[in-house]
């Protein structure tokens, strides 16, 4: 991996640092404790800064902490029931996916509002979108959180974002703090991916 350059500006070097910080972590490895309401508010105005073509501000985003987290269960069992699992009207297996909304502190959807009328191709305002929830992420990492960004079948369930009020959804963003070690990860090198024309 490249070494950062110590006469880099500190700016660029807390944010290249918390770049390579962040990582995906299951929920099973957070610790359940709370994250403080001012931090949550700082994670979520990082995301409302991200670029967006035309200034359509896409993104909306529901935020399940607490007991707020008995909504977002109901959501899991409904998009789970509606589903295409075999075991889909299986007591058990939709109390498991409640079970899901209560392993992590910190639930953040990321919710697609499309303009009335688009001025820009959906791909954008997805992209828009994506660009918001690494900016929250990164910002997260920065408080000290990990966590992952969901988008399994449940996750991005017509269902879901119909019950969240939503035209369509992109996932959720599932923060804490670890309970331990983070996952060691890699990336192929630099030289695999670039080509410089200079
Ligand atoms: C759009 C998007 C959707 C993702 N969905 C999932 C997911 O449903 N389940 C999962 O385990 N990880 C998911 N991830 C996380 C990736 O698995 C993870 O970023 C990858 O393993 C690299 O690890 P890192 O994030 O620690 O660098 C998603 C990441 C992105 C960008």
């Amino acid at each position: 991996m490249t070494t950062l350059d110590a006469a880099f500006p500190p700016a660029a070097l807390t944010v290249l640092d918390v770049i390579r910080a962040r990582r995906t972590v299951d929920i099973g490895l957070l610790k359940p404790d709370a994250v403080p309401r001012d931090v949550v508010e700082a994670i979520l105005e990082a995301g409302i800064w991200a670029p967006n073509h035309g200034r359509t501000e896409p993104w909306r985003f529901t935020v399940f902490t607490g007991a707020g987290r008995a909504r977002l269960a109901e959501v899991f069992a409904q998009a789970y029931a509606a589903g295409s699992a075999p075991d889909r009207d299986s007591e058990p297996a939709l109390e498991a996916q409640r079970a899901r909304a209560w392993r992590a502190p910190l639930w953040i959807s990321l919710e697609l509002h499309m303009p009335e009328k688009p001025k820009m191709p959906e791909w954008e305002e997805q992209a828009a979108l994506a660009c918001a929830a690494q900016n929250m992420w990164l910002a997260a990492t920065a408080f000290g959180l990990v966590g992952k960004w969901v988008s399994g079948p449940v996750m991005v369930s017509p269902v879901a974002a119909q019950a969240l009020g939503a035209p369509k959804l992109m996932g959720l963003l599932v923060l804490g703090y670890p309970a331990a070690g983070l996952p060691s990860v890699s990336r192929a090198p630099l030289a695999d991916k670039i080509t410089w024309v200079e």
